[in-house]
């Protein structure tokens, strides 16, 4: 899968190509990344342009058409005549920060290492590893790339090592950087904010710097670690599109930059804003790793290839292939304000109706009666449970339902044992008082005994009493994030050190508790990132539940993510978050396409909604598989309508919703995706709207029994019946034959 042929190294696999060139014997050019090439022989090549104000390192004084300004770099530096966003800084001990790496040897060998301390991919793969040598012999870089035979992703990062024999301080190091040869690129980023995350937002490539990034501490609800760059006609089903994901879940920046000569510089990595690294002799900095991905089919195909390769080389765990049990959570049931007999009512009434796992929210800990305290104090409130974790646990066994808790190990309220005895145990700066946030403070995790602290306090909770799922939160984000253990120097090396110490907490408790489903959850999706998912294969997507908001955000989300690892819940009407009532059928078509359950106070439904439940849990469970581990296809994204399509080798599952009703407006047709021409496909149950107010009477799912080949569906389509009726909801099951 890699060649190193005439100075480049070609790396290839069905789905793309990716060259790298060595010129003049040392400098480090990116040639080629898309469709896959047979041979590269360079039918394009490099012009030689003698470009004004585009300098020449001295070796090339009188060569002023080589100009490392306006030729493609593998890893920029800045200082050395590139005057674009570099991908690195590293500061000496003299004070400068000049470099500039020399292409020294590269090794490719099978296998994908993994990272010390970070989540990073996994597999069968290639792995080809450049060494860079700084001129001056100050430190060396290794550029890694692995390359999968199964997947159109390319898993990139860097290694510094200081081999200076002094200090060197590192200012920035990004995971990748991407020359592109234009600038006829469409930006498709996520941003959002708390309960809002994940919007899709695409704007056309312009002249500057264009930036997303987080100094949150978080990857964040604002903007997600990921970008693509999309040409302009490039559609759901159509088109190239090249994009990047972070396998990180902390502060990160993501700069494109559309410079003088139109091409494109895309860097992507930790944000330099809120770090730097002291090396001393001999050490090294891993970066995090980012996946790049490259599809020639349209959006549909980046999505694709991303859930399956998140699925298949990052998840972990006996859980990262089964389907997730159907929960109900007692959060919008009962906020703060429960006891023992409110959860064992729930639990009754979730056996009653087809339910597997109940989960305890917050505030089942320390005096935690709102948000004002507790954080840190992770036993039991005997007066809500006087039974203890282990009482209620075992009742909600014995119903036939797993047990499930929350908890929020990052954290610490004032009011609470922990800060009592450790107020030195949180991120803080000298002189200034910290700030608040959900009146809460941050442990500080890059502290080892603070991760012991956490570990055992966890361990201790885990093992109190038979738990099956944690929902592990984590609700603010940092401010003065500065430790009290570090030395001066390295207090920019706080919020990183953070998120290693995070992450060997969850590689340690995930370790320990195979038997236990996590779930991630930052605020709903303030953390939703490849990072997280290497630890728990689950992520509460958002904590807005209303099923129209839910549309574009789990739509935003699943451009990256796989759609089992997105929490969804059906919720009570009038919604908490925006007020808006929309039909029983909506909200559970839309949380069906996820981890599916259930977040309201359902002992307080009508028999008709809970025969309605009933019904839909069984349906659910019989498509789970197809929707939670099949191959899922946006059909319609956007505006008022929005189809998805979930299919696997034995059925079709087709969601279609229409949020407003218009007058005189078309009928729709759905043209199915990626289906066989030439099998049949029987559709078995057809869920029309219901229409609002008259949610009423028991679900009625007819059953059809027609037959259709696929081409027809794909080139004909399906008609969805008009229904006059606002947030109306769709459901169509295929059986393949
Ligand atoms: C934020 C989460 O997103 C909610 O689901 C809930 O767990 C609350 N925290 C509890 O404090």
């Amino acid at each position: 899968m890699i060649d190193f042929e005439n100075e480049r190294f070609h790396l290839r696999n069905d789905f793309f190509s990716y060259v790298i060139e060595i010129s003049r014997g040392k400098y480090l050019f990116h040639r080629y990344w898309g469709k896959p090439l047979k041979e590269f022989r360079d039918s394009a090549p490099l012009q030689r342009i003698d470009r004004g104000f585009s300098g020449q390192l001295a070796d090339f004084e009188n060569e002023r058409t080589f100009s490392l300004d306006v030729l493609p770099q593998e890893y920029p530096v800045r200082g050395r005549t590139d005057f674009r966003i570099p991908a690195y800084t590293v500061e000496l001990e003299n004070g400068t920060n000049i470099s500039e790496l020399n292409y020294a040897s590269y090794k490719i060998f099978d296998g994908k290492p993994a990272l010390k301390n970070l989540p990073a991919s996994f597999g069968d793969g290639q792995t080809l590893e450049i060494e860079l040598r700084d001129a001056c012999g100050n430190f060396t870089v290794f550029l890694s790339y692995t390359i999968f035979a199964d997947s159109p992703i390319l898993a990139r990062s860097a290694r510094f090592v200081n081999t200076s024999g002094k200090k060197i301080k590192i200012r920035n190091a990004a995971s990748a950087a991407i020359d592109f040869s234009d600038n006829d690129f469409e930006i498709i980023n996520l941003y959002g904010g708390h309960a809002a995350e994940r919007t899709i937002q695409r704007r056309k490539v312009s002249r500057g710097i264009f930036e997303i990034s987080s100094t949150r501490g978080a990857s964040s609800h604002q903007h997600s670690p990921f970008i693509a760059l999309a040409g302009p006609t490039t559609d759901e089903f159509k088109g190239e599109v090249y994009a990047a994901s972070l396998i990180y879940s902390g502060s990160f920046a993501i700069k494109v930059e559309a410079e003088q000569f139109g091409t494109t510089r895309l860097v992507i990595g930790l944000n330099p804003d809120v770090f730097s690294w002291t090396l001393e002799q001999g050490e090294e900095f891993q970066t995090p790793e980012v996946a790049l991905n490259f599809s020639a089919d349209g959006l549909n195909g980046l999505s694709q290839s991303f859930h399956k390769f998140y699925r298949e080389h990052l998840m972990r765990g006996k859980f990262k292939d089964k389907v997730r049990p159907i929960l109900v959570n007692n959060w919008e049931a009962t906020y703060f304000d429960f006891n023992e007999e409110k959860i064992i009512a729930l639990a009754d009434c979730a056996k009653d109706l087809g339910l597997e796992l109940l989960v305890l929210d917050d505030g089942w800990f320390g005096k935690r009666n709102d948000d004002n305290s507790s954080l840190g104090d992770w036993f039991v409130n005997a007066e809500k449970l006087p039974h203890g974790l282990n009482g209620l646990a075992d009742e909600v066994h014995k119903r036939g339902l797993k047990f499930g808790l929350w908890v929020e190990p990052e954290m610490v309220n004032v009011d609470s044992e922990l800060y009592r005895a450790h107020p030195d145990w949180i991120l803080h700066v000298p002189n200034y008082k910290p700030s608040f946030s959900r009146h809460q403070l941050i442990l500080d995790l890059s502290r080892e005994d603070v991760r012991d602290y956490i570990l055992n306090a966890m361990r201790k909770v885990f093992s109190s009493a038979q738990i099956d799922y944690i929902k592990w939160d984590m609700n603010r984000h940092m401010t003065e994030a500065f430790s009290a253990k570090l030395p001066t120097e390295r207090q920019l090396e706080t919020q990183h050190r953070y998120m290693l110490g995070l992450y060997e907490i969850m590689e340690k408790l995930t370790a320990e508790f195979p038997d236990i489903l996590f779930e991630s959850c930052s605020g709903g999706g303030g953390r939703f990132d490849a990072g997280i998912l290497y630890y728990m294969p689950q992520t509460w997507t958002s904590d807005d539940t209303d099923a129209v908001c839910r549309l574009s955000i789990q739509t935003g989300t699943g451009l990256a993510f796989p759609i089992v690892s997105q929490g969804a819940h059906v919720s009570v009407t009038p919604n908490h978050q925006v007020g808006r009532v929309t039909p029983l059928q909506m909200r559970t078509f839309v949380a069906m396409a996820g981890t599916f359950g259930y977040e309201l106070d359902i002992t307080k439904m009508s028999d008709v909604e809970k025969s309605d439940v009933k019904t839909y849990v069984e349906l659910y469970k019989e498509i789970r598989p197809t929707i939670q581990l099949g191959k899922f296809t946006r059909l319609l994204t956007g505006g008022n309508e929005y189809a998805w399509q979930f299919a696997d080798d034995s059925r079709v599952v087709v969601m279609y919703f229409k949020i407003l009703a218009q007058p005189a407006e078309p009928i729709r047709i759905l043209r199915l995706a990626g289906l066989d021409a030439d099998k049949l496909y029987t559709l078995k149950k057809y869920l029309p709207p219901k229409k609002l107010g008259v949610d009423g009477g028991p679900q009625k799912i007819s059953f059809a029994e027609k037959s259709f080949y696929g081409d027809e569906l794909m080139n004909f389509g399906l008609a969805a019946e008009k229904i006059e009726t606002d947030f109306a909801a769709y459901m169509w099951v295929f059986e393949v034959q």
